[in-house]
């Protein structure tokens, strides 16, 4: 078998076993639905676990994926990933000023929809409303999507709110309760877990492109967080109470990620606006909005057909398109 070829089995292998989750997998199993010999599915998994991976062989039941390289690079994002798009081309740095910045220069040299920048450090990541963004090196997750949406440049809010949705669900699936603050914070016990920083490139009637730049606090340790940040922010291994494998991770948020990105694009935002209800942190609770340089308080009654947060302050129904929301009673 020519290297190539070998290589492509070793992650068909994998992808298989990751597939299988925590369950076992004969090699028998494997060696039908891949076409392979028992002797050839045995000796893939020894190159797998000379890379790093961890498979437990137990006889009569067979092999399980137990543990992967804790790195975010194609090697290990690609065979994990069940997507049609998004991460198809994964652009990978150790070390980079902020994904987006990267995206967007992709983008703006002609990058396909889906094309995905991820860094294991940010020396310069940025956060919204012209915040920075810190993120533990090797730690956390940093990555930054290149989206070409067939939508006129007014709607491309909603693709924040559909980011918001598809990350809580990957959250979620990780074993971690969050929730969302408007307009895409997640949160754990009111506490920052992860965050979306949109970007676009429009004309008055076509968006060119728009960049979701995604940070979740992965296996950060609350003692690792700078000293500001400990109030506010945890991780999902803070929540969980055991580090979850961020590869595995990256693909389901890539994963959830095209599955909300394809039902709005199929069934407009109405469905997004029902999940993110469903998933809000925010909505019935006192808030404190700042937009500009005005500060509103009032009770957080919906998000309308746009997205916009609807705030009852005394007397009046306030619709707010972007701005800054703090939640004033801890529920
Ligand atoms: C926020 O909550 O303020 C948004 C944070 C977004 C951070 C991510 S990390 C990956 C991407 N690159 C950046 O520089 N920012 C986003």
């Amino acid at each position: 078998m020519d290297k190539s070829a070998q290589a492509c089995s070793e992650e068909l292998v994998l992808s298989f076993l990751a597939e299988a989750g925590d369950a076992f997998v004969s090699g028998e199993a494997m060696s039908e639905k891949l076409g392979l010999s028992r002797a050839a599915v045995w000796k893939h998994v020894e190159s797998l676990r000379a890379r790093g991976y961890r498979v437990d062989a137990v006889a009569a039941r067979g092999y399980r994926l137990v543990a992967i390289p804790d790195r975010l690079s194609p090697l290990e994002i690609g065979p994990l990933l069940n997507t049609h798009d998004l991460g198809q081309t994964l652009h990978y740095f150790e070390e980079v000023g902020s994904t987006s910045d990267v995206a967007k220069q992709l983008a703006e040299e002609g990058a396909d929809h889906g094309e995905v920048v991820v860094a294991e450090a940010q020396t310069a990541g940025r956060g919204r409303r012209g915040r920075g963004w810190f993120s533990a090196p090797g730690k956390n997750l940093a990555f930054s999507v290149v989206l070409r949406p067939e939508l006129p440049p007014q709607r491309a809010a909603e693709l924040t709110l559909v980011a918001s949705v598809a990350l809580c669900d990957a959250v979620r699936d990780a074993g971690v309760a969050a929730g969302i603050k408007w307009p895409n914070d997640l949160l754990h016990e009111g506490r920052k877990l992860a965050g979306i920083l949109t970007e676009m490139e429009a004309e008055a009637d076509r968006v060119h492109w728009v960049v979701l730049g995604v940070g979740v606090n992965v296996n950060v340790r609350e003692a690792e967080l700078p000293e500001e940040l400990r109030p506010i922010a945890t991780s999902l291994a803070e929540a969980r109470g055991e580090p979850v494998p961020r590869a595995l991770f990256a693909a389901a948020c890539l994963s959830r990620l095209e599955q909300w990105l394809d039902r709005h694009a199929e069934e407009g935002f109405g469905p997004v606006r029902a999940a993110w209800r469903e998933r809000s942190d925010t909505l019935g609770r006192e808030v404190a909005v700042e937009v500009g340089d005005r500060s509103l308080t009032g009770r957080a009654e919906d998000i309308d057909e746009s997205g916009a947060l609807l705030v009852r302050t005394e007397g009046r129904l306030e619709r707010v398109l972007s701005g800054d929301v703090r939640l004033l009673r801890a529920r």
